[in-house]
């Protein structure tokens, strides 16, 4: 038997139950993994709150990132052979699980010298960084880049990027241990976003003239300070919503503010063409290899303490990436 995280309402953390089931023979197009470590997400917390439409069905898996051994192939699969250790991303959730079937598809193999645990901190987290830094806009040296949430989980990758990159990049954070953290993970500058003025901190920081990019996450709190904070022409990547939903744009504004642009990307459309996926993937591990990027503090928690390690996400009091281990 499995044990498998599922909920049957949208809710905090108590809406998390651990269950005992029998997983089917991997149906066709699927790998059939025993997991041995999972990366949690901010996605699952919104998966969990129920705050994407459309909302999960209900009763669900959660989680959207393992890495585990391959243990059956259903029909159709090539290329992945029982005893292969895969790290996979999407697919349907239901990653908090110590054993499942996943979309070959949504696989890749992981080369040796790679950790489960460092494969599973980065897998979901570096390919968001690989694509947003050099996909949805590449950035080039001597770009200035602000990043919010610097020493989170996406931004503690991404930021080692953009600086590996030749870009100067501003990060802001929420206190000043993530202050250190970020400074060590690349950031040029660092702005505690709860006590400053970011916007006008950017503006101080670049001689008035703002910065190339802005790679918002936290949504609500930042969007407004973050279309200030851009020079005439500059991209504001605005990719997720941890302090809440972005209020309907009005498009005249980002003319009046210097002919900007704006992007909403995800993941998904990034990574859907097999190809790019297997490119991005080969192109994130080989930063982990040669060192271009470290992964960075990573803190373990049992399967089982899964809704403690969500707690820990949501409470803001991570840095880095958290990672469930199957025993
Ligand atoms: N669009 C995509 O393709 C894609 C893919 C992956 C992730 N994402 C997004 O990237 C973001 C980062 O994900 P992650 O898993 O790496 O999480 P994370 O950055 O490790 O954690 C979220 C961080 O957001 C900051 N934050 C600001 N306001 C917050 C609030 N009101 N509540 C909670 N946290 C707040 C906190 O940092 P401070 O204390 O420093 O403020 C917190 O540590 C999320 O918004 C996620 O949805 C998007």
């Amino acid at each position: 038997m499995a044990k498998a995280f599922l909920f049957s309402e949208f809710g905090s953390v108590d809406v998390l139950n651990v269950q005992e089931l029998d997983v089917p023979l991997p149906g066709k197009g699927e790998i059939r993994l025993r997991q041995r470590a999972i990366g949690v997400n901010y996605i699952d917390i919104y998966h969990r709150r129920g705050v994407f439409a459309p909302k999960l069905p209900l009763p669900s898996g959660i989680g959207v990132e393992g890495v585990g051994v391959v243990v059956a192939v259903g029909e159709g699969v090539a290329g992945f052979y029982p005893g292969d250790r895969v790290a996979y991303v999407g697919g349907p959730p239901g990653a908090y699980a110590t054993e499942r079937n996943v979309p070959a598809a949504r696989a890749l193999k992981v080369p040796d010298g790679l950790s489960d645990d460092v494969v599973a901190a980065t897998i979901f987290k570096g390919l968001t960084a690989e694509y947003l830094t050099h996909r949805c806009i590449d950035v080039q040296v001597g770009d200035n880049v602000l990043f919010h949430a610097a020493a989170g989980g996406v931004g503690s990758i991404a930021c080692q990027w953009l600086k590996a990159k030749g870009a100067r990049v501003i990060g802001t954070v929420g206190s000043e241990a993530k202050a250190r953290l970020a400074l060590s993970n690349g950031c040029d500058d660092v702005i505690l976003y709860r006590k400053q003025d970011f916007a006008a901190r950017v503006r101080e920081l670049t001689d008035g003239t703002g910065v190339r990019v802005v790679y918002d996450s936290v949504g609500a709190d930042t969007f407004a300070g973050s279309l200030k904070s851009l020079r005439p022409r500059g991209l504001l990547v605005s990719f997720g919503e941890t302090s809440g939903p972005v209020p309907p744009v009005e498009i005249a504004q980002l003319g009046s503010l210097g002919s900007l642009y704006l992007t909403r990307p995800s993941i998904a459309h990034y990574t859907s063409d097999r190809k790019e996926f297997e490119a991005a993937g080969a192109r994130l591990f080989s930063a982990l290899l040669d060192g271009t990027i470290r992964p960075g503090e990573i803190t373990g928690f049992a399967l089982e303490d899964a809704a403690l390690a969500q707690a820990a996400v949501e409470n803001r009091k991570t840095v880095g990436s958290v990672v469930l281990k199957c025993s």
